[in-house]
């Protein structure tokens, strides 16, 4: 039995993670955020704090008063926003997770769930079916605050036996939520284009091809990360992919369901980051030691995503 924090839960993730975890069988799910949840998520929350993870003393609090043993860390600033404030990324990327950290440590946390991301890797990195033991010489501050973390997360757990794991998680696509500022993002929000006005405007290349994995799979591999039994995890940071694909093979594939479907490609500075990360990754180490499998292939994942979006938007 667990009693877990989500801080960061009103994003794209975490507003899927808090109601799958609160239908299973925990003490307690807490959702956090310094943002306000919008009223259908609220709705969602069984509890709902506010917390901005810079204030040490109110996470500490919150975790004191609540009895908090696990905690998802998933407040970050993603990469296309991360450039533009690269200053505020480092401290908002860093510091949190430096607090989550300490507060693990301070209170003897069962388990910290931090994503890392695949902007961990950079143009040195081999491009296709990239290993999880790699070059990692990212270009873009969003991937050099992640392999920071990355080592951060690895030092808490050797020097004090804090038992931290994470994903690198590659583009997330999903209906619930958004998502803010990133460089897959376009893989979301074309489906909402494509559903709610036949065209899309990509702000990527339609070669460019990245590595992608379905919500449905991420949330799994979140709760299955949590719940792995320490004494088979032989490493802390794990390779996750679902598919593979270009925004033109992804263009295509909705085409198959609305075929009225147009895309135009206007490439802008986030194409510097795609260029710059892997377009496959190798997760082996993930299916081996706590038996990672993802669900969802492209052609699954379409239609999956064209339905629960014409039910919200339609
Ligand atoms: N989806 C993220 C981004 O594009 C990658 O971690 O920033």
């Amino acid at each position: 039995m667990k009693t877990i924090l989500i801080i960061g839960a009103c994003g794209q993730i975490g507003s899927e993670l808090v109601p799958a975890l609160q239908s299973l069988d925990f003490d307690a799910v807490y959702a956090s955020d310094k943002k306000k949840p919008p009223r259908e998520l609220l709705e969602k929350f069984h509890s709902f704090h506010y917390l901005d993870v810079l204030d040490y003393d109110l996470l500490d609090n919150l975790v004191k008063d609540n009895n908090i043993d696990t905690i998802f860390h998933l407040a970050s600033l993603l990469s296309a926003k991360s450039e533009k404030y690269p200053q505020m990324a480092w401290n908002l990327n860093m510091n949190g997770l430096l607090n989550v950290l300490e507060v693990g440590r301070k209170y003897n946390l069962k388990r910290i769930i931090w994503p890392s991301s695949i902007a961990v890797f950079g143009p040195t990195t081999p491009k296709r079916n990239t290993p999880n033991e790699t070059i990692l010489q990212p270009t873009s501050i969003y991937g050099i605050t992640k392999v920071a973390g990355e080592l951060l997360c690895k030092y808490y757990f050797n020097r004090y036996g804090l038992d931290v794991r994470s994903v690198r998680l590659p583009g997330i696509i999903s209906s619930e939520t958004l998502p803010g500022g990133g460089t897959t993002d376009y893989a979301v929000e074309i489906f909402y284009e494509a559903i709610q006005n036949n065209q899309y405007t990509c702000f990527l290349e339609k070669d460019t091809i990245l590595p992608m994995l379905y919500m449905k799979d991420c949330i799994k591999a979140l709760i299955h990360l949590m719940e792995a039994d320490s004494v088979k995890l032989k490493h802390r940071i794990f390779n996750l992919t679902g598919v593979s694909f270009s925004c033109e093979q992804l263009a295509d594939e909705i085409k198959k369901h609305i075929p009225n479907f147009s895309i135009k490609y206007q490439p802008d500075e986030r194409q510097l980051i795609a260029d710059s990360w892997p377009q496959s990754i190798d997760d082996s180490l993930a299916r081996i030691e706590w038996g990672w499998e993802h669900a969802y292939n492209l052609e699954e994942l379409t239609i999956d995503m064209l339905q629960c979006l014409r039910k919200r938007l339609l």
